[in-house]
């Protein structure tokens, strides 16, 4: 992991509240693995203080590249860079997903930008296994949630979509459209890596210890320091305490002792949805 500092060499509004940055670095280029992320300062001043993390979605011939939206102060600074500016990047951080090399029904699983990472990782596993055939499920709130079908197209990967109001695909949570694909396979031959709103990494913890499918889950928390310092991002797993920012952001399902969600009627939801 290093601190550098990076050109952006290309830059694309993907939607008025999405947008990609690539970023010039050798370096990143041949440390990054799926699931790690970068640290990104996205202010020029001290406002915000803390870097924001984000997800590695590609690596390209010149280093890597990043999907982003708008979420905050820091998002919307950021999304105001050109190509040719410069900014300061920490990474790559945390531990990535594990690819199961012996698994050949590869299930990945989005909510919202959690194609984010696992766009490099289908990538990576077609590169390293000419047998995997690979089902992506993208779930959102409304069709403008739904990111990357094209790219995940181009890997050949077979495509299923949800929105909870029906703007694309099926209405209704992902999990349900996973349900229907996972009874059709072999448990033993599959496995599932997922990253999105906690619920539904929840929901596939579920789904993982029911159906007997090994799952990777990429958490979702506030980070402040980033590399394990603050302690903010501590979860509770079946081996104490962990470190999302440094023992994760990817997990095995099975090691994540959940918290009873604020909202548990939106998880009961969820899952007499499945
Ligand atoms: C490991 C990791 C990887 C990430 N990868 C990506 C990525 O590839 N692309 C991307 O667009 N975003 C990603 N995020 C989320 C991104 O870091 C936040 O959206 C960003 O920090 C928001 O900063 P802000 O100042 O713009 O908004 P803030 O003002 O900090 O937050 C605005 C709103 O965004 C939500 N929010 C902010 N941070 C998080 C978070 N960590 N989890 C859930 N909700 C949050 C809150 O509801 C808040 O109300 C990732 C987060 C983590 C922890
Ligand atoms: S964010 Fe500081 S320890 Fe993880």
């Amino acid at each position: 992991m290093k601190q550098l500092k990076v050109k952006i060499i290309k830059k694309d509004n993907i939607s008025d509240s999405c947008f990609k940055l690539s970023l010039k670095s050798d370096y990143l280029k041949k440390t990054a693995k799926p699931g790690q992320f970068v640290s990104v300062k996205c202010s020029d001043t001290t406002s915000p203080l803390l870097k924001r993390p984000f997800g590695i979605h590609k690596v390209t011939s010149h280093g890597i590249e990043l999907l982003i939206k708008k979420a905050g102060k820091a998002t919307q600074l950021l999304s105001q860079k050109k190509e040719g500016d410069e900014i300061i990047v920490l990474g790559p951080l945390g531990q990535g997903f594990e690819i199961e090399h012996k698994k050949n029904d590869i299930l990945l699983v989005a909510g919202g930008y959690g194609v984010v990472p696992l766009y490099f990782l289908a990538d990576q596993i077609i590169k390293k296994n000419k047998g995997a055939k690979i089902k992506v499920f993208i779930g959102g709130k409304t069709k403008n949630d739904i990111f990357c079908a094209e790219d995940f197209k181009k890997l050949k990967a077979e495509l299923y979509f949800s929105t909870n109001d029906g703007s694309y695909g099926h209405k209704g949570f992902v999990t349900s459209v996973l349900m229907k694909e996972i009874v059709k396979l072999e448990p033993k031959n599959c496995v599932i890596y997922a990253c999105g709103p906690n619920p539904l990494l929840m929901a596939i913890s579920d789904i993982s210890k029911e159906e007997k499918i090994k799952a990777q889950v990429s958490m979702e928390e506030y980070l402040a320091c980033g590399i394990g310092v603050c302690m903010g991002c501590a979860i509770e797993t079946t081996q104490g305490k962990k470190l999302v920012c440094k023992d994760g952001p990817v997990f095995n399902a099975e090691e994540i002792l959940w918290k009873i969600p604020e909202n548990l009627n939106k998880a009961i939801d969820q899952r007499i949805n499945l």
